[in-house]
């Protein structure tokens, strides 16, 4: 009997505050513009993977949540796996004594505490975590930037799920990709009164994939060159700054911006993209009449590739923002299906 050899970790998923959408590069996953994210906590939303490997396996395997996924097809996969044995041989050529991991075929586990479907990013979390379990089970002595880079071949938003707290996506410039990597802007601890909630509003597949949707973007919109070269350049450096400065207003508002900068670019793309619905847009204004009643912004909406919406708000507002968002929900047909409002999922990054 041959040994099997194993490593277990977890990776969070992230909500990007401001949005990836668009590559320039469709192999390497190089996006057209940096872009930052809020980690979420690890209680809440996860993907736990165990990496094995062994001379007696015979092929590379996945089980997602239970099921045997057929990743013979799968590019982006197939590329961390190449790119991760290229680093083992490395260690290998480096100490005699080590195993040739990267000779054996890898099994890999991976399950997550959510549901899959729902739109709440969950291949980032599924890459990111994959990637850290191979990268344990060969000992590679590469930093969490540096296997960023392996990541966001998977999956480009999974390479910010390498970091907790504050996240960045530098777009880097170079053909090759070696400098488009993620970098931790703040830890949890910065700024741990940061809560998000997560309403569910659908828990359907999305419509468009993000990879096909942002090549329609990319091809068609002529809003979309605007938003990488004259906004999204000085948000970036406006949103780090908010959050090294934990201003949540200034925050809020470029988060909410640069939300609606994305669909609008989705929606401006021909054939145009609708991820948000009704219900989203209820959200919406739920959100604004919040931080018009209070005076202040206290609230800030966010939506992905999907209708589910994530507001980031501050512990000592719980109160203010929870109270009439649920409200608000009860009171729009429709809520009631998406009666997830979920202040407990994540409700904090602690
Ligand atoms: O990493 P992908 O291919 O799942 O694309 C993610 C796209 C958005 O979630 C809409 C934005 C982002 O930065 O996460």
């Amino acid at each position: 009997m041959n040994k099997i050899y194993s490593a277990s970790t977890t990776a969070p998923v992230n909500i990007a505050t401001l949005k990836y959408w668009g590559k320039r590069d469709t192999t390497l996953n190089l996006p057209t513009n940096s872009s930052i994210s809020v980690t979420l906590s690890q209680d809440d939303l996860r993907t736990l993977t165990t990496a094995s490997c062994s001379k007696s396996f015979t092929e590379d395997t996945l089980w997602l949540n239970g099921s045997k996924e057929d990743i013979t097809g799968s590019k982006r996969l197939l590329a961390c796996f190449r790119e991760l044995r290229e680093l083992r041989r490395g260690v290998e050529a480096a100490d005699s004594a080590a195993l040739p991991m990267s000779e054996f075929k890898l099994h890999l586990v991976s399950e997550n505490n959510f549901p899959t479907a729902a739109g709440l990013a969950s291949s980032a979390a599924g890459l990111a975590a994959l990637v850290r379990a191979i990268a344990d089970l060969y000992e590679l002595p590469q930093d969490a930037t540096e296997l960023s880079k392996i990541a966001r071949q998977g999956s480009g938003s999974a390479c910010r799920s390498l970091f907790g707290g504050y996240v960045a996506w530098e777009m880097g410039s170079s053909p090759d990709g070696s400098d488009s990597k993620a970098v931790q802007i703040a830890p949890v601890e910065h700024w741990p009164e940061m809560r998000a909630c997560i309403l569910v509003v659908s828990a359907d597949k999305k419509d468009t994939s993000s990879t096909a949707g942002m090549q329609v973007t990319v091809n068609t919109s002529p809003l979309f060159a605007h938003r990488i070269n004259n906004v999204v350049p000085q948000r970036f450096e406006l949103m780090k700054k908010s959050i090294l400065d934990r201003d949540f207003a200034q925050f809020a508002q470029l988060t909410m911006q640069d939300s609606n900068s994305f669909h609008a670019v989705c929606l401006d793309s021909t054939p145009p993209i609708f991820y948000m619905n009704d219900i989203s847009r209820a959200a919406i204004r739920a959100v604004d009449e919040i931080n018009r009643l209070a005076g202040q912004t206290v609230a800030a909406y966010t939506f992905d590739a999907g209708p589910n919406a994530v507001i980031y708000y501050l512990k000592e507002n719980a109160q203010v923002v929870l109270g009439p968002l649920k409200a608000a929900l009860k009171s729009q047909d429709g809520w009631a299906s998406a009666s997830a409002i979920k202040p407990e999922v994540p409700t904090s990054f602690e």
